[in-house]
């Protein structure tokens, strides 16, 4: 009886270590997210978009990574109309990875693209020849150690609206009253 009695409360413990501690997480886990994203999806407008790319100089030999990928428009422009050679796109939001594959399938570039339901700070990003980002102000700040630790010297970033901090940019842009930042990883 004891025995039983003891099962049964470690089946209960177990149990409340699984659930989720907050209504966020709880839904996350509803919808088969990894966790909260750590900022909403907001897309990036197409002039925008262009003008990103142009000062970034994408062409027929770079590799884009676009942390936060939304419904691909990035990534699917890059290889699309500026001959990126490849773009991977990261969402924590499985629901923008769909959209983001059914917008590759749409423009088809599904040889050229992938959308990866990952946590953009835990993908390696050693590949990138070009990174763009439409984050926040802290997640750049918390973002800069990583993109300085595994980007090849010469490897461009460029952020819709966020800066990096004291990290001067090398050009910024005004596009219809948004702000565009372009930075250039370092020689070591
Ligand atoms: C402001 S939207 C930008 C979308 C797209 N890059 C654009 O400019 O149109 C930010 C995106 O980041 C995603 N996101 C938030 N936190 C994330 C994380 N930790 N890892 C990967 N994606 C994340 C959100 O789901 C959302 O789609």
């Amino acid at each position: 009886m004891k025995i039983r009695l003891l099962s049964i409360s470690a089946l209960a413990l177990g149990l409340v270590l699984a659930l989720p501690a907050t209504p966020a997480l709880a839904q996350a886990a509803a919808t088969g997210q990894l966790r909260s994203p750590d900022v909403i999806y907001v897309p990036t407008p197409p002039e925008v978009v262009a003008a990103m790319l142009k000062v970034a100089k994408v062409g027929p030999g770079d590799v884009i990574y676009d942390l936060g990928s939304g419904d691909g428009r990035i990534v699917i422009a890059a290889v699309k109309d500026f001959g990126a050679a490849r773009g991977t796109g990261i969402d924590i939001d499985p629901q923008r990875i769909k959209e983001a594959n059914a917008n590759a399938a749409t423009n088809k570039v599904t040889d050229k693209v992938r959308f990866l339901n990952q946590d953009l700070f835990t993908t390696n990003l050693s590949e990138a020849t070009v990174i763009s980002l439409y984050l926040l102000p802290s997640l750049n700040l918390k973002l800069r150690p990583k993109l300085m630790a595994e980007l090849k010297p010469g490897t461009r970033i460029v952020s819709h609206a966020f800066d990096m901090g004291d990290w001067a940019p090398e050009q910024t842009l005004d596009v219809d009253g948004r702000k565009v930042y372009f930075w250039t990883i370092p020689k070591r």
